[in-house]
């Protein structure tokens, strides 16, 4: 990780209006509280909301606890972001195929040295959800904002720790 160019992280779950918009703000604001130069955005494998502002559950949930979700737009993941960004983060394993696909497709259209990104699970390395799916809150209850809410900060802390190695490396 340089320290000029930004290291670009992409959050992606189905929809990208409940948890990959969570997850995008959560880990840049620890990220920026570490002041680590990252920058983060998201996606969904979906196109069901393109340009649609986060779901409002989400919204609200964030906001109780410190987190502005508002400014958000749902977009669809890319072939490009496979080159533009560095690490491509999937919420659940759904999603890790899902994408996993897609960098197939993205490995025939471009020559492989063109390829940055590595694909992980937002959890690879959570000890408290370790390499567990963030479960989709989209068809639940209330808990289940919340549970995203506290799986986020806890995966976005563990990738801040892996982030300030490789940034001494
Ligand atoms: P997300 O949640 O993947 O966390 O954004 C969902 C949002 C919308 C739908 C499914 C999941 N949907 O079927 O419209």
């Amino acid at each position: 990780m340089s320290s000029q160019t930004p290291y670009k992280v992409l959050c992606v779950c189905l929809g990208n209006i409940c948890r990959s918009p969570t997850a995008e703000v959560i880990l840049q604001h620890y990220c920026d509280d570490h002041q680590l130069n990252v920058e983060v955005d998201s996606a969904g494998t979906s196109n069901y909301h393109p340009n649609a502002v986060p779901d409002q559950r989400s919204q609200k949930h964030a906001k109780k606890r410190g987190y502005d979700l508002s400014a958000l737009r749902a977009r669809q993941i890319q072939l490009q972001d496979f080159i533009d960004f560095d690490l491509i983060l999937a919420m659940d394993m759904e999603n890790l195929s899902d994408i996993k696909l897609l960098e197939q497709t993205a490995l025939q259209q471009f020559s492989s040295n063109q390829i940055r990104a590595k694909v992980a699970l937002m959890s690879e390395h959570d000890q408290d959800y370790p390499k567990q799916a963030l479960p989709d809150p989209y068809y639940g209850g209330e808990d289940g904002f919340e549970r995203v809410i506290n799986q986020c900060e806890s995966s976005s802390l563990a990738w801040v720790h892996i982030f300030k190695q490789q940034s001494k490396a």
